[in-house]
């Protein structure tokens, strides 16, 4: 009989004596004090940090400085306001909580974190990304003041190629168990036989036992489906042994599974509970996605049997002006407009993402690919990674595949990004003796019938020794690269271990793929690299319009901006309409991910600094769509799209190019001023029709229409001067929980209430009630004010102010006003949950 879960739940809890849950995961980002410098002393007990800033996790201290501070002499913008940061916190566990396991676990620190409890050093991670857990237990007093402490050192600049943010910029939990528990990442769930009538799921358990005698218990495994209702389950007792750690596995079988796919992410979760003498001493909820795919190496992509293209962005882990500090609200925020324009990839741009990540492209429905690294042995900053690669990268690489083994939406692990291990000429005698060591002992520990070849190359071993990492933990997903070396001899093809061959760019290589590689399945890994300005357009747009053999130096036009047609790309990349002709066209590559959904901090090509973040997203750093956006949403959805740009504020008598992007129709006709500047269509293999028209201002009209009938129409209107200040929230309700978000735009109008496209005003907003402003943004590449400042000039006549609610329910009045205009305020509820 199928019963409600949440009522059992509620009854357990009730009938359990103490305050706690049997698990409590408590977030512990609230109140730490922080101090941006170093002292030695900082990590014992007593220290005296009442003259330290208070503030909340998570934090990203590089965020906060003013971005004309960025080193202006590195071209990759990946010099950052890094330094030494301090956090201490102070907390009391509860008196009746002696006797449990208390662990601290930490999503995220960039980088090169120590922690220390009561005075204890208790761990360091080099690692920026990767997600970790330390036992607290043996330093603790319950029912006492204890004191955490982690110094970070991201002193050395630079150490990444784009913007890493510096602190505990991920969140913090506070775990309290039994000694007898579910492990860290204890759970991992698989489906080994799927179809549409049945699932098997198969789920393995670590339980760890952290006293001194051997604990029997019973391991239940619950399956619930997204309503909340058990679907079956299973329970066997298991011997956990003294100080030991036990794996138990079980088997369930689902009839009738509703599929997780792209358009319908359904979510079941396993519930997994440890009974002692009948009473519950541990539960855990593992959500899963029940799907089944397959690679085909002349057909693609299929899941759950029907074939997929695989649409996707990379994206860097910035959430713009909130720097890498993360926030739910924000990362749904950029895949809801990601979803929208049609997207159903994420690419993890170049390292472990965030949990929240992948648990909203759970819930989404976006196939990721998750990656591990940028770098192996081989640099490519000055202080980067590298250094730290051959003592850590086993347990690091560990750790993702234990983390993320769980996510539906993962379907490919990628061990690597333009890895420069890839070519021969970094060969064993570059490494000194202790890398060399590391990668041949590896290869003797291999099943010799494993290696392909007896003679492969010392990076050809490591890719196979990290492929074989992954595999041992997940035999589910296969193993890929981005590779910018698309020849056979790149040392991590010639491995064998890449089950799809991963390209970066070089579209020359992709329609005859097979000639190369005759029994390989093939993805566009990263592909594009195009550069655009939201709003900002130069004549004429048919031909290219940078020079591309100037890659290798500063571009030199004044104004560090990019045409917003699509028609300037770095040398390496394509258009979008390029690089879309061919993934449409052929089915033997499995998909894109294109470079990048999102504009980034850091990378600022074609220009350098004053410039400080990225011209490759399709939608800018303050999440305003350029305009190519609506060229993949006509391409990629099943929605009526008709858009026409640019503005229409030019000057008398020029020559300007008007586009169009649209679907689900035969013919666009334009007009201006009410005549007919004829109809275009669409040719084979183009994605948007153009004019070139004489300006005079006044109204630019598009009507698509299909069999003669009118599917939309669109007008762009000639701007008269500013005159007021128009707010716009994307939402008036958040949740009073001091993280939620409202993104409001801020535009202004011209006498007759039309945006002005080219505003560059200045803006001024001043907040009341119970929210602050955490950040502004306009989209702009070079605009240097710090983006905490709560004021911003309008980019292409647009700005954000993100608005962040505090921990009390009421009204939020944002208010914004520029000298000669005339102000606006708008209001936003925040309400408790
Ligand atoms: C790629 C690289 C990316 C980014 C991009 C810019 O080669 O993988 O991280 O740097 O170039 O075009």
């Amino acid at each position: 009989m199928k019963i409600v879960y949440g009522l059992i739940i509620i009854s357990i809890l009730c009938g359990c004596s103490s305050r706690l849950k049997v698990r409590d995961r408590a977030d512990f980002t609230e109140n730490w004090k922080f101090y941006l410098g170093d002292d030695s002393l900082a990590n014992e007990t007593q220290y005296d940090d009442s003259k330290w800033r208070t503030l909340d996790l998570p934090h990203d201290w590089s965020i906060e400085a003013d971005f004309s501070l960025s080193n202006p002499a590195t071209p990759g913008g990946g010099a950052l306001p890094g330094g030494i940061g301090w956090y201490r916190k102070e907390f009391t566990p509860d008196k009746s909580s002696e006797g449990k396991v208390v662990y601290i676990d930490f999503d995220g620190i960039y980088w090169n974190s120590k922690v220390w409890v009561n005075g204890h050093l208790i761990g360091e991670r080099p690692n920026g990304y990767i997600s970790f857990r330390y036992d607290l237990t043996p330093y603790l007093k319950f029912g006492e003041k204890n004191v955490i402490s982690v110094r970070v050192d991201n002193s050395q600049q630079p150490n990444s190629r784009w913007y890493s943010g510096s602190g505990i910029y991920r969140n913090v939990w506070l775990v309290t168990v039994d000694p007898v528990h579910i492990d860290y990442n204890g759970t991992y769930i698989t489906t080994p036989v799927v179809t549409k009538d049945s699932s098997d799921v198969k789920i393995v358990t670590t339980i760890r036992n952290t006293e001194n005698t051997l604990s029997n218990v019973d391991l239940y495994s619950i399956l619930v489906d997204a309503d909340g209702k058990e679907i079956t389950r299973i329970d066997n007792s298991v011997n956990v042994t003294a100080s030991g750690i036990v794996s138990s596995e079980q088997l369930l079988k689902v009839e009738q599974p509703n599929l997780w796919s792209v358009d319908r992410p359904y979510m079941y979760k396993v519930v997994t509970q440890i009974k002692r003498d009948g009473k519950i001493i541990d539960e855990y909820e593992t959500p899963i996605g029940i799907r089944y795919f397959t690679f085909d190496k002349d057909k693609g992509f299929f899941l759950n049997g029907e074939s997929v293209k695989i649409k996707g962005v990379c994206n860097h882990h910035d959430l713009g002006c909130l720097g890498a500090a993360v926030n739910v609200r924000a990362i749904e925020r950029q895949l809801e407009i990601l979803k929208e324009m049609g997207c159903n990839g994420i690419r993890t741009a170049h390292n472990p993402p965030s949990p929240e990540l992948l648990d909203l492209c759970d819930k989404m429905g976006f196939i990721v690919m998750d990656e591990a690294f940028d770098m192996w042995r081989k640099k490519k900053s000055p202080h980067d990674y590298s250094q730290f690669f051959p003592e850590w990268h086993e347990r690091d690489l560990t750790d993702l595949i234990l983390r993320d083994r769980n996510h539906p939406s993962i379907f490919m692990w990628s061990i690597g990004n333009e890895i420069l291990e890839q070519w021969s000429h970094i060969d064993a005698d570059t490494l000194d003796l202790q890398q060399a060591n590391m990668v041949l002992n590896f290869a003797n520990t291999l099943d010799k019938k494993s290696i392909p070849s007896k003679d492969l190359h010392v990076n050809s071993l490591l890719t196979l020794k990290l492929a074989d990492i992954v595999k041992q933990l997940d035999p589910t997903r296969p193993v890929t690269t981005g590779n910018n070396e698309t020849e056979p001899s790149n040392h991590i093809f010639r491995s064998g271990a890449m089950e799809i061959i991963g390209f970066n760019y070089h579209e020359n290589n992709w329609v005859n793929f097979h000639e190369k590689f005759p029994d390989q399945k093939l993805i566009i890994t990263e592909s594009t690299s195009a550069l655009m300005s939201r709003g900002y357009y130069i004549m004429p747009s048919d031909s290219m319009n940078i020079w591309p053999e100037r890659w290798d130096k500063p571009f030199d036009r004044p104004v560090h901006q990019c045409s917003s047609y699509d028609n300037n790309h770095v040398p390496w990349g394509t258009t979008h309409e390029g690089t879309w002709q061919l993934i449409k066209k052929y089915d033997h590559i499995s998909g894109v991910y294109l470079w990048t959904g999102f504009d980034y901090l850091g990378e600022p090509t074609p220009f350098w600094w004053p410039s400080r973040s990225s011209y490759f997203g399709i939608i800018d750093l303050a999440g305003f769509p350029k305009d190519v956006y609506y060229m993949y949403q006509s391409e990629w959805t099943n929605k009526d799209v008709l858009h026409l740009f640019p503005h229409w504020n030019w000057n008398e008598g020029q020559l300007v190019d008007v586009w169009a992007y649209y679907s689900n129709a035969d013919e666009v006709e334009l007009y201006l001023n009410g005549k007919s500047l004829g109809k275009k269509t669409k040719k084979d293999g183009e994605f948007h029709v153009f004019w070139r028209v004489p300006y005079t201002k006044g109204t630019l009209k598009a009507v698509s229409r299909k069999n003669g009938k009118e599917v939309l129409s669109r007008e762009i209107k000639t701007a008269g001067k500013p005159v007021s200040i128009r707010l716009t929230a994307d939402r008036n309700k958040i949740t009073a929980d001091g993280k939620d978000l409202s993104f409001v735009t801020a535009e202004v109008l011209d006498a007759e209430g039309i945006p002005v496209p080219t505003a560059d005003s200045f803006i001024k907003f001043s907040i009341e009630g119970n929210g602050f402003i955490t950040g502004t943004d306009n989209g702009n590449p070079t605009d240097s004010l710090s983006l905490k400042k709560p004021e911003r000039r309008l980019f292409s006549g647009k700005a954000i102010a993100v608005i962040q609610s505090a921990r009390k329910d009421g009204k939020i009045v944002l208010r914004a006003s520029s000298e000669g205009l005339e102000s606006n305020s708008v209001e936003i509820r925040s309400v408790k949950k």
